[in-house]
């Protein structure tokens, strides 16, 4: 008996995979299909799949033409599987031709013709097509505009800004260059927002208002009456308004905050957060320390501790006689049976780390640790340690931007930061801009 193996994703099954399928089944007599998972595909490159495995596998099998479908999770698992099965002939379409001659040491390779003018990316495109304008100053925007290429059914046409000297060509090539924003909002279904953290609410509330859907770096106010009104304006306008925190999207991040929460170094006692860079008022450092990292380092305390402490003490040293710009910022929290601290600056140096302290271990994140992608946890025991590393791709933006994108269509993913964490961040920012209970140093 000839066993012939082939892989794929399968996401909205179409002609071309169907083709495929029969053409492999005819190379020999049993046909076994790997279907890959999410997690894989993901390290892969492909985020945009919109099925989830469980439909794509029923739709391989919905096809009759596999004799069996196994799941492929891990980079190096071909190979296993050649062997485990006893594979004689491994198949692909043309476009990954030389891709897979490694194999050839285990079975014979064979890349079939792909059939033109149909693709799953090309599907999911023609579902919805959101447009993208750029809203703010900062160079952080080329990054976003980088990252969109990879969500598809998402295309950035334009960027409203007064400044435009950060920008590369790709925003500056965008067929709407503009500081108008009314010309910007007219032309687009969505924008993304950074911009000064005091003009965020403006910005937000003319979007809303003229129906657009918004991602704004949080927060996207800083005071809580405003930030109620956004999110009440946004829910009966059904649109999408969501926080930009780039590490609260990414998977290193994500499995962290979970092993935390189910218990993995018991009970979460305490937990530090410091994100520190040397950036001073008159260089890069466009937005002081607080709003720059603020939500970033409230984010893990508020997500595993809950929002609703017993007492905070906020310490700041600044740069300015009037107090205006904070070169270093200290809140210390006390909840009810946990202590967490997070120190952000623009102006003093320190280890950028996260650690959650638990009783029965405790989970360190290495600097930077908000652009993460690995982590250990420790035990009084180090042979009992445990590393984890997860692909960070594009630092988290890329699923930020799907996400949002999902959002859009209706298809919600996980909320990355609920509305409870959203407001609390704002909570705090809004005290520290009226000074409220601030120690100066
Ligand atoms: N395939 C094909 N003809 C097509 C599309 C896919 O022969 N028009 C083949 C691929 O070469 C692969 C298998 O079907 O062997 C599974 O492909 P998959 O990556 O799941 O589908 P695509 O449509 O190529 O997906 P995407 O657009 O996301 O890359």
């Amino acid at each position: 008996m000839i066993k012939v193996i082939t892989y794929g994703t399968y996401d909205h099954l179409h002609y071309g995979h169907i083709r495929l399928l029969e053409r492999a089944k005819a190379l020999g007599d049993y046909l076994i299909v790997g279907v890959t998972a999410d997690d894989f595909d993901r390290v892969r490159g492909k985020i945009n799949t919109e099925q989830s495995l469980i439909e794509r596998v029923e739709a391989v099998k919905a096809t009759g033409i596999a004799d069996e479908i196994i799941i492929e999770e891990y980079e190096g698992q071909k190979i296993d599987d050649i062997c485990r099965y006893g594979v004689d002939i491994f198949t692909v379409g043309s476009d990954w031709v030389g891709k897979f001659d490694y194999l050839k040491e285990y079975c014979k390779v064979v890349y079939l013709p792909r059939t033109e003018g149909v693709s799953s990316s090309e599907i999911r495109s023609a579902e919805e097509h959101v447009s993208l304008g750029l809203v703010g100053g900062s160079d952080f925007l080329n990054k976003i505009i980088e990252e969109s290429h990879y969500v598809n059914g998402l295309e950035a046409i334009g960027v409203c800004s007064s400044n435009k000297t950060c920008f590369n060509q790709q925003i500056l090539g965008l067929p709407t260059v503009t500081d108008d924003y009314k010309e910007l909002l007219d032309k687009v279904d969505a924008v993304y927002i950074k911009s000064e953290p005091s003009s965020h609410y403006a910005l937000v509330k003319e979007a809303l208002e003229n129906n657009k859907h918004v991602l704004c770096e949080a927060p996207f106010s800083m005071d809580v009456g405003e930030w109620n009104y956004l999110v009440q304006l946004a829910n009966e306008s059904h649109l999408v308004l969501l926080d930009g925190i780039k590490t609260a999207y990414s998977t290193a991040y994500n499995r962290l905050k979970l092993l935390a929460k189910s218990g993995r170094i018991g009970r979460v006692v305490s937990i530090k957060a410091v994100c520190t860079s040397l950036k001073n008022e008159n260089s890069q450092g466009k937005w002081d320390p607080i709003y720059e990292w603020g939500p970033t380092a409230l984010l893990p305390i508020f997500q595993i501790l809950g929002t609703e402490y017993v007492k905070k003490t906020t310490c700041v040293h600044y740069y300015d006689d009037a107090r205006k710009h904070d070169a270093f910022t200290k809140m210390d929290f006390v909840f009810s049976n946990a202590v967490a601290s997070m120190e952000v600056a623009n102006g003093v140096k320190s280890e950028g780390e996260l650690i959650i302290s638990g009783t029965k271990g405790y989970i360190i994140v290495p600097a930077p640790w908000w652009n993460t992608d690995y982590f250990e946890i420790r035990y009084e025991h180090s042979e009992e340690n445990k590393r984890y590393f997860y692909q960070l791709d594009g630092e988290g933006i890329r699923f930020e931007l799907l996400c949002f994108l999902q959002e859009i269509k209706n298809k919600p993913m996980q909320p990355y930061v609920d509305r409870r964490v959203s407001k609390a961040i704002c909570r705090e920012l809004e005290e520290f801009n009226c000074k409220r209970n601030i120690i100066e140093i």
